[in-house]
This record gives structure tokens, sequence and C-alpha cells, in this order.
């Protein structure tokens, strides 16, 4: 699966991730270091925040009652399509997949 990350610079680096990975877990594989993932992934601390671009959005599963209520409490500038990337679990759908990254928040 070919995933591209676009840092805040603008800079985009596409990484080949595995299937079952979480979009998190394939950013610290790949040294994206805005993504801190402070809480390794259990949906409580939303170092993980990543905007998915627009065409993307509604090919997602939305987020659940616990990642949404995180978004909107943690996150200053959440977007609609804010997301945060250890909820995102990677499948051959999301080959392709384009995420920005946004300036570390912590
Ligand atoms: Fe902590 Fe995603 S890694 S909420």
């Amino acid at each position: 699966l070919d995933i591209t990350f676009i840092l805040p610079d603008e800079t985009s680096v596409t990484v080949a991730a595995n299937e079952g990975d979480s979009l998190m877990q394939t950013a610290v594989d790949n040294g994206i270091e805005q993504i801190a993932a402070d809480c390794g992934g259990c949906c409580s601390c939303a170092t993980c925040h990543c905007i998915v671009a627009d065409n993307w959005q509604d090919k997602l599963t939305p987020p659940d009652a616990t990642e949404s209520d995180l978004l909107s409490n943690a996150i200053e500038d959440a977007q609609k399509n804010s997301r945060l990337s250890c909820q995102i679990f990677l499948d051959a759908t999301h080959d392709g997949l384009v995420v920005h990254v946004p300036e570390s928040e912590w």
C-alpha cells in the first residue's frame, strides 16, 4: 500500500505500508516525527492527529464516539477531516491515501 504524508513544510513523503497496521504505526515506522503517538494508539492522547485529504474523507470509516470526542476536546484547530491516525487501520482500500500532518502541537 502506498501512503503519502504531506508534512507541514509541504514536503510529501510516500511510504510502503502494511495492511493491518494503523496509519499511526506507519507514520512512526517511517520517521514522521510530527506524529508523536504518546499513548501508543489507545485513542487517549490525540498526538497522532492528521488531516485526511478531501477526496479521501468519504472513503474512510468515520470516527467513533471516542475519537470524535478526543478530536473536538484536544485539538484546538480540528478540521472537518481531522482524524486520529491510530484509529485508521489500513487495508487494500487505502492504497494511495494522502494525509496532511500538522505541525506538532505538543
Ligand atoms: Fe494516542 Fe492516537 S496515538 S490517540
